[in-house]
């Protein structure tokens, strides 16, 4: 079929929207309409040439949800007309990450992912028949996409897919890191540095898990007073006497946890710093740049401190991003509220920019407007 998609032609330059074909989806994988898809700070990464492992040219976007258009051979967990969000981290619910409740780091499609291909190795994507590699396996900077059954997650039929598509990144993350990686208990401090999608997400999920005391940290009085509409008791400008500052929150002992949301090592630094004495665990789960090292001097270990990383905060997508939209529907989490800007596939470039300029936590694609 044809479609049109959002291409990442040059690094450094606009994306290009323009015609492709994508073949039907083989064995295992399913066709998906998408009806919307957020941008993401990785899409931009990407497009900036700065991602080493990065190529061109490549379909942008992982941030969807959408409908099942059409099966490949063998799928038998989703149906035609099934609502799903895409997941960059699949869950295929047999490799040896999968089935450990310890991380949900997918080893099934790793390699293919990473190299722009479906799991069979080849692309369903393509322009005058040259093959077009996938991005993230999921390729959602367009009309419609084939995937792998594994990365995607089924969801209530009743989520408005404009903010369920935030499920497939960032506000995940941030629950996730919350709820699944640092299992914040009831009662406890949390430091959350950093209030864009990933912090605010966090701040949520702290909230979701009973945390007596939310602090944020963010640079925007915006920004934190978002922070504060999603669950934080308390909210600091950041800067150079932040781990000062929370010390004396917390009686000069630090947080019980700590989650950074800004992809800053020197921010890292301070989430580590802010851990509490004894039992502290400050969970990353920024991106930092290439080459960039988190400097923790080992006596803060010695003393008990943890240090955690978290990818797609833990969540095992296919099991857990339906449970986390259906606590949106059940009123648990404000989406709406990330929801700053709809755009078009063909203002995807705008999207770009509205993020540079931190206007908004997140501007959502709807296709077909
Ligand atoms: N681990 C994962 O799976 C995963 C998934 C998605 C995003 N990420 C990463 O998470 C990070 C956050 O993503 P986002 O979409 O929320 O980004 P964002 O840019 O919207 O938010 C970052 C926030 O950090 C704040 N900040 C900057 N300097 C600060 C400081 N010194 N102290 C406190 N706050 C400060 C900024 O004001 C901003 O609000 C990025 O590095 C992103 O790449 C990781
Ligand atoms: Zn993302
Ligand atoms: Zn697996």
């Amino acid at each position: 079929m044809r479609m049109r998609a959002a291409v990442l032609e040059e690094f450094g330059q606009p994306l290009v929207v323009q015609e492709l074909d994508l073949a039907e989806p083989k064995a295992g994988e399913v066709l998906v309409r998408l009806v919307a898809c957020g941008v993401c700070h990785t899409d931009m990464y990407t497009a900036s040439g700065v991602d080493p492992s990065g190529y061109a040219p490549t379909v942008l976007g992982h941030e969807g949800a959408g409908v099942v258009e059409a099966i490949g051979e063998g799928v038998s967990d989703l149906a035609v007309g099934d609502h799903v969000v895409t997941l960059f981290s699949p869950q295929c619910r047999e490799c040896v990450h999968c089935v450990s409740p310890k991380t949900n780091i997918c080893l099934a499609i790793r390699d293919q992912q990473g190299q722009g291909h479906l799991p069979d190795g080849t692309t369903r994507l393509s322009r005058d028949g040259e093959p077009i590699r996938h991005f993230m396996g999921t390729s959602t900077f367009a009309e419609y996409t084939v995937m792998a059954q594994i990365a995607l997650a089924k969801v209530s039929p009743e989520a408005p897919l404009d903010r369920a598509c935030l499920f497939a990144c960032g506000l995940s993350t941030g629950l996730g890191a919350a709820m699944y990686t640092a299992k914040v208990q009831e009662g406890a401090t949390v430091v959350v540095f950093g209030a864009g999608m990933v912090g605010l997400g966090a701040v949520a999920g702290a909230r979701l898990q009973g945390a007596e005391r939310i602090v944020c940290v963010d640079l925007s009085d915006e920004r934190l007073a978002m922070a504060r509409h999603q669950g934080a008791t308390d909210t600091l400008i950041g800067g150079a006497d932040t781990v000062d500052r929370i010390l004396e929150m917390t009686g000069g002992f630090g947080a019980d946890y700590t989650i950074e949301a800004t992809g800053l090592v020197s921010v890292m630094r301070q989430a580590v710093e802010s851990a509490r004495m004894g039992w502290g665990l400050a969970t990353m789960c920024g991106v930092a740049g290439k080459g960039e090292t988190l400097d923790i001097v080992p006596r803060l270990l010695i003393t008990g401190r943890r240090v955690a990383g978290s990818s797609f905060g833990g969540v095992k997508g296919r099991d857990q991003v339906p449970l986390l939209v259906q606590r949106y529907l059940d009123g648990d989490i404000d989406v709406d509220a990330f929801l700053s800007h709809r755009i078009t596939l063909d203002q995807v470039n705008d999207g770009f920019e509205l993020m540079e300029a931190q206007d908004g936590i997140r501007s959502v694609i709807e296709f077909g407007s």
